[in-house]
């Protein structure tokens, strides 16, 4: 099981892992400033859904801490840090689902007589029930989605969706996790995930940790292992899910749907309540974020588009694996009572 801790409490600061500098090395840095913080989720030192919430949210109390101890901590300072934290990255809706809770914590605070410090540190409270709340998560989709991996499963994963993404077991991983725990002989094919190779750098590094048999492959190999019949069944994470069960995840994962589809290949996607923004109809209305041209190193001058996300059309996903159970389609149904439960 996963020992991997990307977060943690420091001192008037939280320290993460620089996930840029794994696998090679691993490197802890304190944020204590919003600008770090931003900067830290911006460059994909701390990355992936789930974790970027519990960042922005531990990060929020951070700096309101340092606030309230040499001036006055109010409403609209805090209010417009909330939101430059929320402004550090566009799809992953963890991030405002984990600042609009801060947010509901702070105007219940500064509602009544209470000090800077005080408000401070129910920010903290806070920040670290939202993380208490994914760790639970993570463990029920864990144990959901085990129950769909038959023994000797081959099972292809994209982009890095365990304890790195998570702060706590992770998603799709999650799933493999509890089923190489419970002895089912799985073994997994991890997808290098271009361009900044969150698969090939991060998932086989948490899957070998592990001890979980992990093959890296290039994106562009997927279609050949699964025409071969070695794939037994497709699971990847998720940034934002929206009401009729369209889902936003790392660049790369619709070509995996389609492909999956193609060979007759289950196609699940993997997330806690926190990643389903039921206030969008559908995967049109979610923002991509557009990434800058020097991640994909090209001739000099050479024009790139370097989103970071597509969206899976939910006709496409055989399954959406929640801490509450596994939504089958018709997905629009299936989510619409999961946002009632
Ligand atoms: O750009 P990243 O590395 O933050 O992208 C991460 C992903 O796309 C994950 O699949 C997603 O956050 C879900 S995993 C918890």
């Amino acid at each position: 099981m996963s020992s991997i801790s990307p977060i943690a409490w420091a001192d008037r600061a939280i320290r993460i892992l620089d996930q840029t500098r794994l696998p090679d090395d691993e490197v802890y840095l304190d944020l204590a400033t919003v600008e770090q913080v931003v900067e830290a989720i911006r460059a994909l030192r701390v990355r992936g859904a789930p974790l970027i919430g519990i960042t922005a949210a531990m990060g929020l109390a951070v700096v309101a801490q340092r606030q309230a101890e040499r001036m006055e901590l109010t409403a609209e300072w805090l209010a417009g840090v909330a939101d430059t934290l929320e402004a550090s990255r566009p799809t992953a809706v963890d991030l405002h689902w984990a600042l609009d809770r801060m947010r509901r914590l702070a105007g219940e605070k500064f509602a009544g007589p209470q000090s800077g410090l005080d408000v401070s540190g129910a920010l903290r409270d806070e920040a670290q029930r939202i993380w208490n709340i994914e760790i639970g998560m993570c463990r029920s989709i864990g144990e959901h989605g085990a129950r769909l991996i038959e023994p000797s499963f081959t099972i292809l994963t994209h982009c890095n969706t365990g304890a790195l993404a998570t702060g706590a077991l992770g998603t799709a991983l999650a799933a493999i996790y509890v089923a190489h725990e419970q002895g089912k002989g799985i073994d997994v094919v991890a997808t290098e995930t271009r361009p900044l190779r969150q698969g090939a750098r991060l998932t086989a590094w948490e899957l070998g940790r592990a001890g979980i048999p992990t093959r890296v492959i290039v994106d562009g190999a997927a279609a050949s292992l699964m025409a071969g019949g070695e794939i037994d069944m497709v699971i990847t994470g998720a940034d934002r899910i929206v009401a009729n069960g369209d889902a936003a995840n790392k660049i790369g994962t619709y070509q995996l749907a389609v492909l999956a589809r193609a060979h007759g290949i289950p196609f699940y996607i993997a997330a806690p309540r926190s990643t389903f923004d039921f206030t969008l109809d559908s995967g049109a209305a979610i923002p991509i974020e557009q990434r800058t041209a020097d991640e994909l190193p090209t001739a000099p001058g050479v024009q790139v588009y370097n989103p970071a996300f597509d969206v899976t059309p939910a006709e496409m996903i055989s399954g959406i694996v929640t801490d509450n159970g596994v939504l089958l389609p018709p997905l629009e149904v299936a989510v619409r009572e999961y946002a009632q439960g």
